[in-house]
């Protein structure tokens, strides 16, 4: 009994502690714009009841709330353990608040309150794209029109992250649950800027590794760490593989040809039969940008980083109606073992070698080194 009120009393303490740190590294003009008290949160979302979860990643689950004034809410409790101060957190999410974009879903604030941080966005109400494209009832009503613009809008967003924001993001989780749908099917991308809450850590490389899922990662970034904005171009690519196909990226279920969708769209590339990838739940499709956008996915995951395009030239080429794309070499396929081919043949961009940085942890050196190395292509004075 005793050793009970101890250990509530110790745990009483601590949750004083986080409060008062919180509050003291608040400034005065940081006002309630940033701040969401935990109680209000609580209220929101029936105590973090598990009714109100809407998923579990990497980071921690993520709970639907009700505010007051009837704005939904999406709230992201980040039980990962960082080792990252209150301070530098609260300086981190106001950097990510002026991260704004019609393409990426909006950070409403934070809460430092309570044993665990914890992120406020604003709610989509279709959630995330894999909900629509890995669902048979629910694919065909992403017919080609809506695709292509959610093809189009992660570009759009991307580009804004790599070459247009206040500091230069680096994604490194693009898949198609981090692709929400407002209500009239347009794509935001989440969990931007994630990395730079977790500085430093040895498990960072790992968390994004696990939360990272195979299919999407870059070989030299799944291999040796080397991160840059290609790694963000490669993941893009699988994306735009999985929106035309309406399958993932890997599916045992499939016969052993098609089970890598990767490895299945060079084959029929290479035998002309580029259209047999399209999704069958589509009833129309504009084959000119279909077979297009295929084109652009196998460009995007090239082995060799300096073969992919960089998103300022993905963008263009969505965007121009008489652009020729370049043929593509053979992607960086990740084998059945684990293992990845690094053959390539095609050259497209010209990057130097350096564009690759090795990943410690979203600092601010990391970025901006990758910044100033960003690959130079042909189109970018365009921009
Ligand atoms: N702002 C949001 N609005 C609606 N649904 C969301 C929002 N953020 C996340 N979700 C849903 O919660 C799920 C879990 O999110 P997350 O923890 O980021 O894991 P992951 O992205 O790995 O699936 C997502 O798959 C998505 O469907
Ligand atoms: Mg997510």
């Amino acid at each position: 009994m005793k050793f009970l009120s101890r250990l509530c009393s110790c745990l009483q303490e601590r949750l004083k502690a986080t409060t008062t740190s919180a509050k003291a590294a608040q400034e005065p003009n940081d006002g309630p714009d940033l701040f969401f008290d935990l109680h209000s949160l609580q209220l929101a979302t029936n105590f973090f009841s598990e009714l109100n979860q809407l998923g579990h990643g990497g980071f921690g689950p993520v709970y639907k709330g009700l505010m007051p004034d009837g704005q939904e809410v999406a709230i992201k409790k980040l039980s990962l353990e960082s080792r990252q101060g209150i301070r530098e957190f609260i300086n981190e999410v106001k950097l990510l608040l002026k991260i704004q974009h019609r393409n990426l879903v909006t950070l409403l604030g934070c809460c430092t309150e309570g044993p665990e941080k914890m992120l406020v966005y604003e709610y989509l109400p279709n959630k995330s794209l894999d909900h629509f494209l890995f669902d048979k009832r629910k694919s065909p009503s992403l017919d080609w029109t809506t695709r292509f613009k959610i093809v189009t809008g992660v570009a759009r967003g991307l580009l804004y992250l790599h070459e247009e924001a206040p500091e230069r993001i680096i994604h490194r989780d693009i898949k198609a649950s981090n692709i929400l749908l407002d209500e009239h099917l347009n794509p935001k991308i989440s969990d931007f800027g994630l990395a730079r809450l977790f500085p430093g850590e040895d498990t960072h490389v790992q968390t994004f590794r696990i939360s990272g899922t195979h299919g999407y990662m870059a070989p030299e970034y799944a291999l040796r760490g080397y991160l840059s904005v290609k790694t963000d171009v490669f993941s893009y690519g699988v994306l735009v593989l999985e929106i035309v196909s309406g399958r993932k990226n890997h599916d045992n279920q499939l016969s052993s040809e098609k089970i890598d969708l990767l490895g299945y769209a060079w084959t029929l590339f290479q035998r002309g039969k580029l259209m047999d990838l399209v999704d069958p739940a589509l009833a129309k499709c504009n084959g000119d940008e279909a077979a297009m956008c295929i084109q652009l996915g196998l460009l995007c995951c090239q082995a060799s980083i300096a073969d992919r395009p960089d998103m300022n030239s993905v963008h263009l080429m969505l965007s121009s109606d008489s652009f020729t794309l370049p043929r593509p070499g053979k992607p960086g396929i990740q084998g059945r073992g684990g293992r990845w081919t690094t053959t390539s043949t095609s050259a497209f961009t010209n990057t130097n070698a350096s564009s690759a940085t090795r990943a410690s942890g979203g600092n601010s050196f990391v970025d901006e080194y990758s910044r100033n190395s960003i690959s130079v292509s042909s189109i970018d004075e365009g921009r």
